[in-house]
């Protein structure tokens, strides 16, 4: 198969499948690393793919949730060495303990399998082989840095050292994060391996390249249907100017992975086997389930099955470059769509341990109930990438004012009335069938918003509904006509409006609130409910006792959150050595301190004119994700100076604040514009700045 001639397919594209009879959907959620607990951030995505999947499925549309560990590379070969036990024990533990969290978030996906299994290993093969065939593997010496301590290669992010660009001390090998520049490990000055602190040495090694440029062409049409997110297509489309990179998708032994047939010694990159953990979880799926023949109709180019990603941000390159070009070129379907959500941030900054804001999956679940998270997330997924904030009291007020204030008060309201008064019986009719109908001419609009991740404007509209019910029942005032004898059918009545119109607020929510909807079917005697049950609306029959469906939350457990949250880093500390372990985000170790630069003479201290300067004010940089526009105040003087400060910063919390700035540092012309010196900041894994006591004013000297 040669990808030139080879038409990425286009039946599945989106035009008006809303309507179709019974879609057949496959959906996944990125596949977590296997080798740390899953934190809140995690939860962004889980949410929003159950959400989804449970609206499709409520739809009546047969959709599948296939999901799995991630579980090769450096990684996790080091954290299981650090453990003293073997990858596979790791992976093992740290998948039962992620299926045992997302199902403790409710998520109902159809299967949680891993990488590490044969059928990925015969998938990843195969696929590699067909490449090959096709001629898009090539083979290239490279030097790449070597521990000889560790006997290792080193990935970029384990590697250390002085920027090549800006001389800024203790950057990745990757990119720097005060001047924000890419570039080779191999080019950083004074480089250290961060697993074992010595200088590494520059080996050459065989490399297996997967060749992208043939794909280029297609991969642009591609985009135009499957990623529908106009803000993040155009990203994309900037990755497409010149000419598409080719992907090294080989590592060198040691690594925990799949070994490449007919090289010995060398390993799939973990990125090249973990999207096929889609396809061999799925395989998996289906072997179970005696339905193989779906698997192969679902993977055949031009299939009729639907394959949506739902990703985070921060890997839409390999969603959308690498993993539909390996598809294609291996003569299979491509993805219908890839979905990216932002990042979750904890009161408008990056969740961070020290900061005490890096609350685990499991934390959470031991003082909230799951769906409140989940209802606040949903109220904040609106279908773009932007990041996603937490506010522990803003979650306790809204889910206290939304769903017990609104949406449970509506039922419990008139419930008590039907059990007391009418023995649980409802009206044989709805006294106000047009406001019924408003409810349910809803239906389309939500069904839409769900459709297209819109979970906000979803919610927005069936709060809407909330409050004109909570409206009709205070108008109505049942509890003033029950007084009198002769109104109780009135009474009646008022109370199955009621308690009809807080049934299609909980279909509505079912998606969002599944365990509050089946609470609200088994109060009506039902089974789980189809979204076409809002047009029917119950009558005549008699309800169930009514259960309190939701208790009101205390910023008391807010804060016993927060507590259990630092116990959970001591505890972590403990097993790793470090208060900067390697999260499941950033799965990379910092050393604990970085080393001590070489000593330099007082003469060379004294060139530094280090001042007080005034923040006037603070601002993102389009275009890059770590820096942040400054206008400083220096006394007598105005400068600009960019600083790689974003992920720990909300920039309008910044301005008034007194820093230290370099005010005499060569002004540098960077690709956002030209720095007019440098602000002093302090951390490794946190950046925090660094300022001034009371009483010191722009323009002073810092002696
Ligand atoms: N193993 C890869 C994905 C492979 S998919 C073939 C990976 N794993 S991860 O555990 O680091 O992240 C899993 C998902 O969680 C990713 O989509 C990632 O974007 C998302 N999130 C991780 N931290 C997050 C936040 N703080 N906020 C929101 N989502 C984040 O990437
Ligand atoms: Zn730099």
């Amino acid at each position: 198969m040669n990808a030139s001639d080879t038409p990425f397919d286009d039946t599945t594209s989106d035009s008006s499948r809303e309507h179709d009879a019974r879609r057949d959907i496959v959906v996944t959620a990125a596949l977590p690393y296997a080798n740390a607990d899953l934190h809140l951030g995690h939860m962004v995505e889980a949410t929003m793919t159950d959400i989804w999947v449970r609206f499709q499925r409520l739809r009546g549309h047969q959709c599948r949730w296939i999901w799995a560990s991630d579980t090769h590379g450096t990684p996790i070969m080091l954290r299981a060495q650090d453990e003293g036990i073997t990858p596979e024990a790791l992976i093992e533990r740290v998948g039962d303990a992620h299926r045992r969290d997302y199902q403790g978030f409710l998520c109902d996906y159809d299967i949680f399998y891993t990488t590490h299994s044969d059928e990925n290993r015969d998938c990843a093969q195969t696929i590699y082989k067909r490449l090959r065939e096709a001629g898009h593997i090539q083979e290239r010496k490279i030097e790449q840095l070597y521990d000889p301590q560790k006997q290792m290669f080193l990935p970029d992010r384990y590697v250390k050292g002085v920027c090549p660009n800006c001389n800024a001390a203790d950057q990745y090998g990757d990119n720097c994060e005060v001047c924000a520049a890419t570039y080779d490990a191999t080019e950083l000055k004074n480089p250290l391996s961060v697993v074992s602190g010595e200088k590494p040495e520059l080996r050459e090694s065989l490399q297996y390249f997967f060749h992208m440029a043939p794909f280029k062409a297609q991969l642009q049409d591609w985009l135009q249907h499957a990623v529908p997110q106009e803000e993040l297509r155009n990203k994309i489309e900037e990755w497409f100017d010149g000419d598409l990179q080719d992907w090294d998708i080989s590592r060198n032994a040691p690594y925990f992975g799949f070994e490449i047939p007919d090289a010995p010694g060398k390993y799939f990159y973990v990125w090249m086997d973990a999207p096929i953990g889609y396809m061999s979880s799925h395989l998996h799926y289906c072997t179970q389930q005696h339905t193989l023949a779906q698997w192969e109709a679902a993977w055949a180019p031009g299939s009729r099955t639907e394959l949506h990603h739902i990703i985070g941000k921060d890997i839409v390159r390999f969603h959308t470059m690498l993993w539909p070009a390996t598809l294609s070129g291996a003569g299979y379907r491509v993805p219908t769509s890839v979905r990216a959500h932002g990042f979750l941030t904890v009161n408008g900054a990056k969740m961070s341990k020290s900061r005490g804001t890096f609350i685990k999956a499991r934390t959470y679940l031991e003082h909230f109930d799951a769906e409140y998270l989940r209802y606040y997330f949903a109220a904040k997924l609106n279908g773009g990438v932007d990041d996603i904030d937490l506010n522990l009291e803003d979650l306790v007020a809204r889910c206290n004012s939304d769903l017990v204030g609104k949406v449970v008060n509506i039922a419990s309201r008139c419930a008590s009335f039907l059990s007391r008064h009418f023995d649980a019986q409802l009206a044989e009719s709805l006294p106000e069938p047009t406001l019924y109908a408003q409810f349910t001419d809803e239906a389309d609009a939500i069904a839409e918003h769900y459709e297209h991740y819109q979970f906000a404007q979803a919610v927005r509209r069936i709060m809407a509904l909330a409050d004109l019910a909570n409206q009709y029942i205070a108008d109505a005032e049942p509890w003033v006509l029950a007084k009198d004898p002769q109104r109780q059918p009135e009474v009646q009545g008022i109370c199955t409006q009621g308690v009809n119109l807080f049934r299609v607020i909980a279909i509505y929510l079912q998606p969002i609130l599944p365990k509050l909807a089946d609470k609200a079917a088994a109060y009506f005697g039902e089974s789980a409910f189809q979204w076409e049950d809002i047009f029917q609306a119950r009558l005549g029959g008699t309800v169930q006792a009514f259960k309190p469906m939701l208790t009101r939350l205390d910023t008391k457990q807010t804060q016993a959150l927060l507590d259990a949250t630092k116990l959970d880093l001591e505890e972590e500390a403990k097993i790793t050595g470090s208060a900067a372990a390697p999260t499941a985000a950033a799965p990379t170790p910092a050393p604990a301190y970085a080393p001590i630069a070489p000593t330099i003479e007082y003469d060379d201290f004294a060139k530094l004119d280090l001042r007080v300067a005034r923040v006037i004010s603070a601002e993102a940089v389009e275009g890059s994700k770590k820096l942040l526009r400054f206008e400083l105040d220096l006394g007598h003087e105005t400068r600009t100076v960019f600083s790689g400060i974003r992920t720990a910063y909300d920039p309008e919390t910044l301005a008034g604040r007194h820093v230290i700035m370099v005010a005499n540092l060569a002004p540098r012309k960077m690709r956002f514009g030209l720095s007019e010196g440098m602000i002093l900041s302090a951390g490794d894994e946190d950046i925090y700045l660094l300022g001034a006591d009371d009483g010191a004013q722009a323009g002073m000297q810092v002696l």
